[in-house]
C-alpha cells in the first residue's frame, strides 16, 4: 500500500489568489503578474507590455528584443519574442542566447520561492507553448526544440534536456493531485509535486503526455499519443498508455527494422515508477 502523500502548500491555488479579499486589487495583480514589489517594477511592466505585446511586424519584433529583456532576470543575444508573448514574474525568467519564443507563448514564472524558468542557447519555442510555475522550476537546456502548443508545468522541478524534441501538443505535468478522500472534490484535496526529468537527445511525439514523478532516459523516443508512468530506460523506443518499451535503439534490426530474435531485449520492458528502483533515484 502506497502511503499517503502530503498536500504541498507552496503550491498556491490561482483563484484564491486572485480573490483573496486581505490584499488590494493592485497587490494581487503585483503578486501574480509582476512578482516584484513597488509601483516601479508595476510602471515599467505595464509600460512594455502597452507598446510592444501585440504590435505586429518588423517594429514589434524589434522593440520586444530591446525592451523584453528589461523586464527579465538574464537574456542573451539574438533573441526573438513573437506577438502576444505573455511574461509573468518575468525577474524570474532567464534566456539564453539565440532563443526564439514563438507567437502566444507563455512563460509563468510564478511562485514565492522558486528560481523560475531557464532556458539554454538555441531553444525554440513554438506557438502558444505555455511553460507554467506553481512555485516550481523549469529548465530547457541548450538547443531543445519544443513544438507548437506544448505545456510544461512545474510544481517543483521539471529539466528537458540538450536537443530535446518534443512534438506539438504535449504535456508534461510536473505537479498532481491529492485524491485519497471521496468526501472530498480532488480540486478541494491539496496538490503534490515529485518533478520530471527528460534526459539529453530525447524524441516526444505528438500528443505525448508525461505524468509527474516520471524520468525518460537519454536518447529514448516516445510515440505519438503515449503516456509516460515512471522511468523509461536510455535508448528506449517506448509506445501506448502507459507507455512500454517496444525496442532498444542500440538493438541491431534486419531490414525490416525488427530485432532479429535472439537479439531482442530482455527482462522487463514496462515504465516503472522510480519509487519501484533499487537504485534509490529519485527526483
Ligand atoms: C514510435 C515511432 C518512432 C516508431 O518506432 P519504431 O520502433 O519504428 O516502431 P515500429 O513502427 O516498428 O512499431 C513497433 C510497434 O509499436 C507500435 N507503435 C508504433 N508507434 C506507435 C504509437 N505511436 N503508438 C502506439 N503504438 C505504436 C507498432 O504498431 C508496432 O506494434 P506491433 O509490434 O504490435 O506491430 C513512431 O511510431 C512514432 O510514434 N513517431 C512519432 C511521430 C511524431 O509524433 N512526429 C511528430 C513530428 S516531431
Amino acid at each position: 500500500m502506497t502511503s499517503p502523500r502530503e498536500h504541498d502548500a507552496r503550491i498556491t491555488v490561482i483563484q484564491r489568489e486572485l480573490f483573496d479579499e486581505r490584499k488590494s486589487k493592485s497587490q494581487r495583480y503585483a503578486d501574480l503578474v509582476i512578482g516584484q514589489p513597488g509601483w516601479w517594477a508595476l510602471l515599467k511592466y505595464e509600460a512594455i507590455i502597452l507598446v510592444c505585446w501585440g504590435m505586429p511586424g518588423a517594429l514589434g519584433l524589434l522593440l520586444r528584443s530591446r525592451l523584453y529583456p528589461l523586464l527579465l532576470g538574464s537574456c542573451g543575444r539574438d533573441v526573438v519574442f513573437g506577438t502576444g508573448v505573455v511574461l509573468r514574474h518575468p525577474h524570474k525568467i532567464h534566456i539564453a542566447d539565440r532563443v526564439v519564443v514563438d507567437d502566444g507563448c507563455c512563460l509563468d514564472a510564478k511562485g514565492t520561492d522558486n528560481q523560475g524558468i531557464r532556458l539554454g542557447r538555441g531553444v525554440f519555442l513554438g506557438r502558444n507553448t505555455i511553460l507554467s510555475c506553481k512555485n516550481g522550476d523549469i529548465v530547457i537546456e541548450d538547443e531543445a526544440n519544443i513544438g507548437f502548443n506544448t505545456e510544461i508545468f512545474s510544481a517543483s522541478r521539471v529539466r528537458v534536456g540538450r536537443k530535446v524534441l518534443i512534438a506539438a501538443y504535449t504535456y508534461l505535468v510536473g505537479g498532481d493531485h491529492l485524491y485519497d478522500r471521496i468526501d472530498l472534490p480532488v480540486l478541494d484535496q491539496g496538490r503534490t509535486a515529485a518533478g520530471i526529468d527528460v534526459g539529453d537527445h530525447v524524441w516526444l511525439g505528438a500528443h505525448v503526455v508525461v505524468t509527474d514523478g516520471s524520468r525518460v532516459g537519454r536518447d529514448a523516443i516516445i510515440g505519438a499519443g503515449a503516456v509516460v508512468v515512471g522511468e523509461i530506460p536510455e535508448f528506449a523506443i517506448a509506445v501506448g498508455t502507459p507507455a512500454r518499451v517496444v525496442r532498444d535503439r542500440r538493438t541491431p534490426t534486419d531490414a525490416g527494422g525488427r530485432p532479429p530474435e535472439s537479439a531482442a531485449p530482455e527482462s522487463d520492458t514496462s515504465a516503472r515508477s522510480p519509487s519501484d528502483k533499487s537504485d534509490g533515484y529519485t527526483l
